[in-house]
This record gives C-alpha cells, structure tokens and sequence, in this order.
C-alpha cells in the first residue's frame, strides 16, 4: 500500500486566517492540505476559488493542495487551479462524461489527477481505464457539501474494492473521518486521510495528526 498521508480539510479552519491556519498545520504534521472548492450547482454550498487558493499557495510556499473540486464542469476549472498553485486536482466521476480525458488534461498541467465518487455511486464507476489514468482514487463517507457530518460507514466497502483493484494508487477517503473512524479505512486499504472537524477542532491538532498516521501505517 503507499505510504501514509494525511490531509487536513481547511474547511475547518478559521477562513480568516487561512495561510497561518495552513502553516499550522503543516507544523503539526501534515504533509498536504485539502482544499474543498463548492460552486453551489454540484453541491449547494460555496466555499473558495482560484483566487483564495493562489493567496495560499503564494503565503504558504511549496504547500501541497489536494484540491477536492465539487463542481458541475470539472473541465472548466483545470487552468485556473493549476495557476493558482494547485497541486492534486481532484474531480467527481458524477460530474463529467470523459473521465479520461479530463485525467489527461490534468496530467498536462502538471498536476496530479483524483477521481472521487459519492456515497450513492458505485465502485465500479472508476472503470479499469479511468483507475490506471487516475493517481488518486477518493471515496467520500459523507454526501459532499459541508463538513462536521457523520462518517457513512456503508461506504468502506468501496475502499476495499478499489484497494484490490488498484494496489498502488492513492486511496483517499473524505468526510466525518477522526480517531474513531480511521481504523476502519485503513484496514479497508486507505491511505490518504482527511479529517477536518476531527483537527482543527482538537486542542492539539498535532497529537490528532500523528494519532491519524499511526493508525494508517499500523
Ligand atoms: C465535505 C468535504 C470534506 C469535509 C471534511 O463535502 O469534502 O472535505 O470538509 O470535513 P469533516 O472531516 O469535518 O467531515
Ligand atoms: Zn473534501
């Protein structure tokens, strides 16, 4: 399985203070930070953009940006993350018809290329060809559009099948994830944590952050 990382949801943070809460972070041990951007037509919620990931990448120098994009046109937005520093594009199956080629595009701004599905999708929606493109595979265990909601547990048997399926991609799960959950995900074969409430509402985020890793790598 690869390696164990673990990505704070700025989500969580206070938006305020975005880059100082991001260096808080990577202080703390995180190696990437998860950038959750909301258009209000995939998800009815919106969040940030372009513009508020390039202050962060410009005030957090060399900072990793999985960039978990809940958009309706995942085509439209590649230039523009990939201008604003971005470094992982992330994109919902639901939300394109030409998976592989969107990859592809991705792939030629030098970014690394996600592929997420949401708890009602299947599996099998990440079809042999998009998984060999993709390098990181994320189920969500919440419906996306907001953070602080409870873990959807249905959802880990998904994990395992693309595990078995994809030994060495980045498997990454999204939503309700903390001290509690994690277990499950990583014995299902996950590698990529995020957690945002579980983080940044702790009174020692770092102590969360390497409690996150142990049980990843146990
Ligand atoms: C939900 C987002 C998640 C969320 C995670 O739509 O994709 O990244 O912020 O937050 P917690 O860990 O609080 O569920
Ligand atoms: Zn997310």
């Amino acid at each position: 399985m690869p390696r164990p990382i673990i990505a704070p949801s700025v989500l969580a943070s206070d938006f305020g203070q975005l880059s100082a809460e991001c260096k808080r972070m990577i202080k703390g041990g995180a190696e990437w930070l998860h950038m959750d951007v909301m258009d209000g037509h995939f998800v009815p919620n919106i969040t940030m953009g372009p513009p508020v990931l390039s202050c962060i990448s410009k005030g957090v120098p060399g900072i990793f940006m999985d960039c978990h994009m809940m958009v309706a046109q995942p085509e439209k937005w590649v230039d523009d993350i990939a201008d604003a520093g971005g470094s992982l594009y992330c994109f919902h199956i639901e939300a394109t018809s030409d998976a592989v080629s969107l990859i592809r595009a991705i792939h030629e701004r030098k970014m690394k290329a996600g592929v997420a599905i949401s708890p009602d999708t299947s599996s099998t929606a990440i079809t042999d060809d998009i998984g060999a493109a993709a390098d990181m595979l994320l189920v969500m265990t919440v419906y996306p559009g907001r953070g602080g909601q409870k873990f959807i547990e249905r959802c880990v048997p998904k994990v395992a099948e693309l595990r078995a399926r994809f030994p060495d991609k980045d498997i990454e799960v999204d939503g309700g994830v903390g001290p509690k959950t994690v277990g499950v995900c990583a014995q299902a074969g996950s590698n990529v944590i995020v957690a945002g409430t579980a983080v940044f509402g702790a009174p020692s985020p770092e102590d969360v952050i390497a409690e996150l890793k142990a049980s990843v790598a146990a």
